[in-house]
């Protein structure tokens, strides 16, 4: 960096993953199966046709991992827990081999000083539960209690932050809604339940965390910033009514406000309690960020009520997904801005970017376009602080290259490259451009200053 933005003490640097994407051990120590696993199995799902039944194999190559972490001098690494590890019929007594696991990753972490922060549903829920229903079926929320409950109990000493969700409205809309995520229902609009069972579970795994631990409980959504993709009154209508969808609905219940007004909800489901669940109070909010969204009012009537058009004019990533660093700051300003008291503490719990990095002939593997990426970025939250937002920490998207969701293994986020054949880890020029960003940041002067 040429002049390095300072961050206040205590800021927590780290990376993040979730299990599916990297643990592999599908079957092992009576791991149950999930949604993801039976995605996988369809024919077409996956853009290579692949699955994480290996992936990194993280579950048994986990001190090697927080070992990279550690050579990174990261504060904190945030990992998912896998429920159907814990409960592998989503329900019940908890399968003591799947805890252990978690048990030693978390104690490896303590022992090199990284502070765990568990996120407890990334996605893969058990399969038996979807066999009910999943998140359309109300139990499922109160599944979820009783899961975070196990956990807590289990590991509620030593998690530093818990995440409960990890961007519902991601899980909603691609795997209810479009069918492009597990379980791959494709219900439109319609997906709302999904939503508000999620947010039930959220606020009923909240209280139960908070009779298992004194650490911070957060939930993380996904942000976008969204901008009119054309310039008549209708589209600036569908401008307000997809911000609400997208980053309203899953904040505005939790932190107390009921949901949007704005956004296209049928409501029928909610019943009388269930808001005061949701809002139960958070200690922190998890931000993830990837770029913004750009709509316009639908050409054609009878589908969804808005239709997304490319972001253009700048340069994208791997993933062909616009890279707009400014956009980081301006919905961490705007989440101040809009939620002011009401708002808690932010982590940004994800950030990165996909390029198709490659292992050199010399052994090393150079991805100046992520460090150009991260930098930016970086500097976007530091403008936001300088703003008065009170960020605590930002974790990279991701430790290690991983399993990609519908995306498959065609798209590495890591500051480690994983060589997906052999599981060698390879760590890139970002994973030392990280490493001195957070040393120069631990630095006495640096945190002096
Ligand atoms: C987010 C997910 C994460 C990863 C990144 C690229 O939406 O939370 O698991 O897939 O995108």
């Amino acid at each position: 960096m040429s002049t390095e933005p300072s961050f206040p003490a205590g800021f927590r640097w780290g990376a993040a993953t979730a299990a599916y994407q990297i643990e592999g051990a599908v079957t092992e120590d009576g791991r149950g199966a999930s949604v993801w696993d039976t995605f996988c199995a369809q024919p077409g799902r996956i853009r290579d046709g692949s699955s994480g039944a290996v992936a990194c194999d993280h579950y048994h190559r986990y001190a090697e991992d927080a070992a990279l972490l550690a050579g990174l001098g990261a504060g904190a690494y945030r990992f998912s827990v896998a429920w159907p590890r814990i409960q592998p019929t989503g329900r019940g007594a908890a399968n003591p081999a799947g805890l252990a696991f978690y048990d030693r990753l978390v104690d490896t972490l303590l022992g090199h000083g990284i502070d765990p922060a568990a996120t407890l549903f990334h996605w893969d829920l058990p399969q038996a539960l979807q066999d009910r229903g999943g998140w359309l079926d109300r139990d499922t929320a109160y599944r979820f209690a009783e899961y975070a409950d196990l956990v807590g109990r289990a590991l509620g000493d030593r998690v530093r932050l818990w995440i409960t969700l990890n961007e519902p409205v991601v899980h909603t809309m691609l795997g209810y809604g479009l069918g492009q995520h597990a379980p791959g229902e494709t219900l439109l609009l319609g997906c709302f339940p999904a939503a508000h069972h999620q947010l039930l579970g959220h606020g009923l795994a909240t209280a139960a965390l908070r009779a298992r631990t004194a650490s911070p409980v957060a939930i993380t959504n996904n942000y976008t910033p969204v901008w009119p993709g054309g310039g008549s009154a209708a589209d600036a209508a569908t401008v307000v009514a997809y911000d609400a969808l997208h980053n309203r609905t899953f904040t505005d219940p939790v932190l107390g406000l009921g949901y949007p007004a704005e956004a296209p909800l049928d409501l029928s489901v909610v019943r009388d309690g269930d808001l005061e669940t949701i809002a139960a109070p958070i200690d922190a909010l998890g931000v993830n960020y990837y770029n913004p969204t750009a709509v316009r009012a639908p050409v054609a009537p009878g589908g969804l009520p808005f239709e997304i058009v490319p972001v253009t004019g700048y340069p994208r990533t791997g993933f062909d997904w616009p890279v707009v660093p400014d956009g980081l700051r301006d919905l961490l300003v705007g989440l101040r801005d809009r939620y002011r008291d009401a708002l808690p503490p932010l982590y940004v719990t994800e950030n990165g970017c996909a390029y198709p990095d490659e292992v050199g002939p010399d052994g090393r593997c150079d991805d100046p376009e992520r460090v150009a990426y991260l930098d930016a970025h970086v500097r976007a939250v530091g403008a936001a602080i300088a703003a008065g937002v009170d960020v605590r920490g930002y974790f990279v998207w991701s430790l290690l290259d991983n399993f990609e969701w519908a995306e498959g293994y065609t798209q590495r986020f890591g500051l480690v490259h994983v060589d997906f054949a052999t599981g060698t880890r390879t760590p890139k020029t970002s994973y030392g451009w990280y490493r001195d960003l957070i040393a120069g940041q631990s630095a006495p002067s640096a945190a002096a200053s």
